[in-house]
C-alpha cells in the first residue's frame, strides 16, 4: 500500500464541564471543543511485515502499542477484520505532548481517517468514533473535529457551527499535570463555578465571536495547585492585556489559550509569552 500522509489537528476546549464521577471509574463531562490549525503531521506506511512501530521527531515518546496512534491501528485491524501486514507510523510532532490539547488523541484519529480511506473499509464516521472510544476519551471527538459539544465519557457527541474566524494564542506553561490526579481533586470538592454551556453553544450559533470567547472556562482550573493556578491565571492576563476577547485553560492543562480578532495584539501575546515560553505558538480557527 502507498505511503499516507495525513494532518492531526490540535483541538481547545472552549468549555469543559464536570458533571459526575460514574460507576466505571471515569467521569460524566460536558464540553465545547474546537479543532485549531496547529496540527501534527502522520505519515503511514503497512506492509511492512514487521508488527506496528511508531517512531517520532520526540524521542520520549512510545514506540509501541502505548502509543495512541499504534493503538488505533490495532483497534482498526480487530475492528474491521484486515490485516494491514505490519505498519510504520511516523509523528512529526508539533502539538505539544502531555498539554491538554488532545495531540496524542488526534494522532490517532488520523490514523483512523486515514486507514478508513485508503483500505476502502467504509466505515461511517459515527462507527470510526466507536472504534477510537477504546483508545482514549478524547479520540471520538478527534474523528469528528470541527466544533463539538462532547457529552459523556466524551464519545457523545453534537457538532456545532464553527468557531467564528479569529486568532488564537497558545502557551504551554513548564510544568505537567496528570489527568487522573486532577479528576481525583474534582471529586474531592464542591465546585463553586460552571461554565454557561447552554450560552457558549447559543454565541455559537449566532456565530458571537465575542459571545464565545466571554464563556470560556474550564472547572480544572479551580482544582489546580495554586502555584500553577496562579501562573495560568498570569498568562491568561497577559493574553487579555495584548486584546485577547477571551482565555482559559484546554482540557486538563497546562496550555492556556486566547482568542483574537486582532492578529496584532495576538503576535505582540505571542512574542511576550515565548520569551518566558517556549511552547508559544500562533494559530487559527479551521
Ligand atoms: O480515556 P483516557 O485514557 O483519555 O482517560 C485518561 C484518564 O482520565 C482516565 O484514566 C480517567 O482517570 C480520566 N477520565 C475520566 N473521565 C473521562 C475521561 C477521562 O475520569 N470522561
Amino acid at each position: 500500500m502507498p505511503t499516507l500522509t495525513a494532518l492531526a489537528h490540535a483541538k481547545l476546549n472552549l468549555t469543559l464541564d464536570v458533571l459526575g464521577r460514574r460507576s466505571d471509574g471515569y467521569h460524566d463531562l460536558r464540553m465545547v471543543m474546537t479543532s485549531v490549525a496547529l496540527a501534527d503531521v502522520i505519515t503511514l506506511e503497512t506492509g511492512t511485515g514487521d508488527g506496528v512501530q511508531a517512531s517520532a521527531n520526540l524521542g520520549f515518546l512510545p514506540t509501541g502499542e502505548k502509543n495512541l496512534a499504534a493503538s488505533a491501528l490495532l483497534r482498526f485491524q480487530e475492528a474491521t477484520g484486515r490485516d494491514l501486514g505490519g505498519a510504520h507510523i511516523s509523528l512529526e510532532k508539533h502539538i505539544p505532548v502531555c498539554a491538554g490539547m488532545g495531540g496524542g488523541s488526534s494522532d490517532a484519529a488520523a490514523v483512523l481517517r486515514a486507514l478508513n480511506d485508503c483500505t476502502g473499509a467504509g466505515l461511517s464516521l459515527p462507527e470510526l468514533a466507536r472504534v477510537g472510544e477504546a483508545v482514549g476519551s478524547d479520540v471520538p471527538y478527534c474523528v469528528l473535529g470541527g466544533t463539538a459539544l462532547a457529552e459523556g465519557r466524551g464519545e457523545v457527541l453534537t457538532p456545532l457551527a464553527p468557531l467564528p474566524r479569529c486568532t488564537v494564542v497558545v502557551c504551554k506553561p513548564n510544568f505537567s499535570i496528570s489527568t487522573p490526579e486532577l479528576f481525583r481533586q474534582i471529586d474531592s470538592v464542591r465546585l463553586r463555578h460552571h461554565p454557561d454551556t447552554d450560552g457558549m453553544l447559543a454565541a455559537l450559533e449566532a456565530g458571537d465571536l465575542g459571545g464565545v470567547a466571554r464563556r470560556v472556562y474550564n472547572v480544572f482550573e479551580d482544582v489546580l495547585p495554586p502555584r500553577l493556578r496562579a501562573e495560568v491565571a498570569a498568562i491568561r492576563q497577559l493574553l487579555v492585556g495584548h486584546g485577547a476577547l477571551g482565555a482559559g485553560m484546554s482540557g486538563t492543562g497546562p496550555t492556556v489559550f486566547g482568542l483574537f480578532d486582532c492578529a496584532a495584539g495576538a503576535e505582540r501575546a505571542r512574542r511576550e509569552l515565548g520569551e518566558t515560553y517556549r511552547d508559544t505558538f500562533l494559530t487559527e480557527t479551521v
